[in-house]
């Protein structure tokens, strides 16, 4: 685990509350009952703690790079689950394991050379038909002043710019799930919330301005962003 994530991790884990983009994510999950399912990146595991609980005949494996995020979604878990350190640019299952794959705000975490990769090995352990479902912020176009602003303090944070981890646009996302065989069903944008506190260490008068006019704008107002979920099959 990079040290700048793991100092993020537990402001991450604070900020982390179960919210609407979790029940659309799940229910865009269709689960019946019994199918394979891989989480990467599972993190606190809000939503792997909803899956193993309430579908006792899924078949649950999450992974993380992380213990610190491993530990704490075991002890969520009524029962057991198949959690293991692992990383997204190397899945250690054969090919064609899963009916379904879940990643929500994860697989960012490379820089912008492995996201091919990344997808290519996704699509390598989802089975023909299989459904995957991707959930990232940061790739909806601004539109307005405040997701301006939100964008270039997001770019400005020291491990966008030095590379660690990479958020591409909407477009880029669509040729990335191309080149690896995964076909777009569908898009839905969704809103979630963004604690402003995330920018606070922003160095630089340019970034110190845009976060004091980016407070201004949401004054008495709960800040959000957009978040963007792909719905891909594999054919
Ligand atoms: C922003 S958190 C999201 C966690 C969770 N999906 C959620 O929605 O709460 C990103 C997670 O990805 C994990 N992660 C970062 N790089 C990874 C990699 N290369 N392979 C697997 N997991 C990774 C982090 O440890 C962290 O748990």
């Amino acid at each position: 685990m990079r040290e700048h994530w793991k100092a993020e991790a537990a402001g991450y884990t604070e900020d982390r509350h179960w919210s609407s983009v979790d029940e659309t994510v799940l229910s865009l999950l269709e689960i019946t009952g019994s199918e394979s399912l891989l989480e990467i990146g599972l993190g606190p595991g809000l939503v792997a703690q909803h899956l193993v609980n309430n579908y006792p005949k899924l078949e649950y494996y999450g992974l993380d790079v992380a213990d610190f995020f491993l530990k704490m979604a075991a002890s969520r878990m009524n029962q057991h689950a198949n959690l293991l350190k692992a990383d997204t640019r190397a899945l250690p299952f054969q090919a064609q394991s899963f009916d379904r794959i879940l990643e929500m705000d994860a697989i960012h975490h490379v820089p912008k050379e492995a996201l091919p990769g990344v997808l290519r090995e996704i699509s390598r352990v989802l089975k023909p038909g299989g459904r995957l479902i991707c959930a990232e912020d940061w790739a909806a176009p601004a539109t307005d002043a405040r997701t301006r602003l939100a964008d270039s303090l997001q770019r400005r944070r020291p491990i966008v710019q030095k590379g660690w981890e990479y958020h591409p646009s909407e477009n880029e996302w669509r040729r990335f799930f191309a080149a690896a065989q995964l076909q777009i069903l569908r898009e839905q944008r969704v809103d979630r919330p963004l604690n402003l506190d995330r920018f606070e260490n922003l160095k630089g008068v340019q970034a110190r301005s845009e976060l004091t006019q980016l407070r201004e704008l949401w004054a008495g107002d709960h800040p959000i962003t957009t978040m963007t979920i792909f719905i891909c099959r594999k054919n």
